[in-house]
């Protein structure tokens, strides 16, 4: 098999949703179908216990189970199937956002009892600033949801994208009938229990028990409004990431995941060209390359190894292969590396464009960071930086302390761990990440590798907006509306809330405030 022929098969996606939207219930159906699991209820332990944030075993432990389920990767009909995982509960941080850069589609799972949540949103954001195609399952149809037009414009109102129904409920909750199928034309019918019955739409008037049902009735009368008044399907916009194609169906039981999964697959793009500093790489060029978008570390002080996450981009990677560090242009010999499945670790001999691997870490790597072989040196674009929502005052416990405290977090916040802002005038240190397991491995981690307790003050969540240089003024703000700059000394603001936010734009028309997360 050629290169070509290797990466044409390769569907690389993440699967976005708010907690409980049925993410996990989805994940367990597609690895059934790859025949991963033999029944599911087995991909992780989510619901096997919280961890105290205390105790570090247990974070430990929680990360083990992520790490073993972060890429599931598998066969099914003619392609490779690589599902990165986004977690979403209480192990949500940058990484989780990170995920998004090593993809090349997503799908948006959205609960038909609740509409859009602010999870989906935030992680929507990331996908649309990429411009990767994102494709929206609409889940729980075996309950009774909300209007279907009514999500739909919810879809289009929220997120600002343009939707097409890849296929149209007939009823919902104990009257779901099933759905009709508007890229395969036939009526999918729901049976309550695992069978789905296809039938196509030419022949549906000869079941007569399904088309004198009066919801059956209804929904041909919607279906034919949505025709008519409709947005046209269009792959390119799909493809531009402008368009969403959108599937109705319960994870659970399953339904409409068959259907939604084989149209998926043969809609989602294979993996393409990257943006580099020496221009656009394609994914057949011969030589390897790739990306660290994520890297975990083992926080047992036995064994401190830590595993960085490769995107392959491009070539082949072989077990064992020399490489580039770009940045430093270091040569590395990529000897221990993982490829990552449901339910255990194994060696990876091969690889390329779209599959993930982890290799073994002995520090030196940052994510973010460009692996080649051959000659050409160039890096992938710099990952973007994701504004934090949570932030907190650190200090060192012990002031004698304060070369190493200021060595961990110097290293630490470079890594890409948390990041680091300092107030103006006072100097003080302000910590920011986008969920709160950042700061409890960053504190962990200070402990154990720098030997420095460290303690915060929280000042809550905030909204940060970036000000130009010339309209920064000291004297407009206080700690509600904090004044602090980033590592390359841009100046932000860290608003106390959305109504100080408005406030002092009301008040300040002229100031322009920059949110790094504005896509639209
Ligand atoms: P998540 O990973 O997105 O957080 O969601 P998860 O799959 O864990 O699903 C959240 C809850 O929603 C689970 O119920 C799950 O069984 C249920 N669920 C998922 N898909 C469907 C669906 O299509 N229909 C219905 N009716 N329910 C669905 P739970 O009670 O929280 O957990 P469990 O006891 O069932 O495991």
């Amino acid at each position: 098999m050629t290169i070509q022929d290797e990466i044409a098969k390769r569907r690389t996606f993440a699967i976005i949703s708010h907690p409980d939207a049925g993410k996990t219930t989805l994940t367990e159906k597609l690895l059934l179908y790859g025949n991963l699991i033999r029944s599911a209820g087995t991909v992780k332990g989510k619901k096997s216990g919280k961890f105290a944030t205390s105790d570090w075993m247990d974070i430990e432990k929680q990360r083990g189970i992520s790490i073993t389920s972060s890429v599931m990767n598998f066969p099914y009909k003619n392609y490779q199937v690589n599902i990165l995982d986004t977690p979403g509960h209480e192990d949500f941080s940058e990484d989780t956002y990170r995920t998004l850069t090593a993809v090349d589609s997503v799908v948006m799972i959205i609960d038909s009892t609740k509409g859009i949540e602010p999870q989906t949103i935030k992680l929507f954001k990331v996908a649309r600033m990429r411009g990767i195609p994102i494709f929206t399952f609409i889940n729980k149809l075996d309950r009774e949801g909300r209007d279907s037009f009514e999500l739909l414009d919810e879809i289009e109102d929220i997120l600002n994208i343009q939707t097409y129904p890849m296929n149209w409920p007939a009823g919902m909750g104990k009257q779901f009938l099933g759905v009709f199928d508007r890229y395969g034309k036939q009526f999918v019918q729901f049976k309550g229990n695992e069978e789905e019955t296809y039938i196509p739409f030419e022949e549906l008037n000869e079941y007569q028990d399904i088309s004198s049902n009066p919801t059956f009735q209804e929904a041909e009368e919607t279906l034919q409004l949505v025709e008519e008044a409709g947005n046209e399907f269009s792959l390119e916009d799909v493809l531009a990431g402008e368009q969403t194609p959108v599937f109705f169906g319960s994870a659970i039981a399953p339904f409409g995941v068959e259907v939604f999964f084989n149209t998926f697959l043969t809609m989602a793009p294979p993996p393409g060209p990257r943006k580099s500093t020496e221009g656009i790489i394609q994914p057949n060029n011969s030589d390897f390359s790739g990306f660290i978008f994520k890297i975990q570390a083992n926080m047992n002080p036995a064994h401190r190894d830590r595993v960085a996450f490769i995107r392959v981009c491009s070539g082949k990677f072989e077990r064992g292969m020399s490489v580039q560090l770009a940045r430093t242009g270091k040569n590395m010999k990529l000897s221990q590396s993982q490829q990552f499945i449901a339910s255990s670790r194994e060696t990876v001999e091969e690889a390329y464009a779209g599959d993930i691997i982890g290799i073994y870490d002995p520090n030196i790597y940052r994510i973010g960071d460009t692996l080649i072989e051959g000659k050409q040196a160039f890096e992938y674009d710099e990952l973007p930086k994701f504004p934090p929502e949570i932030f907190k005052k650190v200090t060192a416990k012990n002031v004698m302390k304060s070369k190493q405290y200021k060595k961990g977090i110097e290293q630490l916040v470079q890594e890409g761990a948390i990041q680091l802002f300092k107030r103006n005038r006072t100097e003080e240190y302000i910590l920011g990440a986008v969920g709160e397991l950042q700061f409890e491995v960053f504190q962990a981690r200070m402990k154990e590798e720098y030997h420095v307790d460290v303690l915060f003050e929280s000042i809550g969540e905030r909204i940060p907006r970036w000000l130009k240089k010339e309209q920064v003024d000291d004297s407009l703000f206080d700690e509600r509306n904090m004044l602090v700059r980033d590592r390359e000394d841009n100046n932000l603001v860290l608003f106390k809330n959305d109504f100080s936010l408005r406030w002092f734009q009301d008040k300040h028309p002229k100031i322009e405030l920059i949110d790094l997360f504005d896509v639209n």
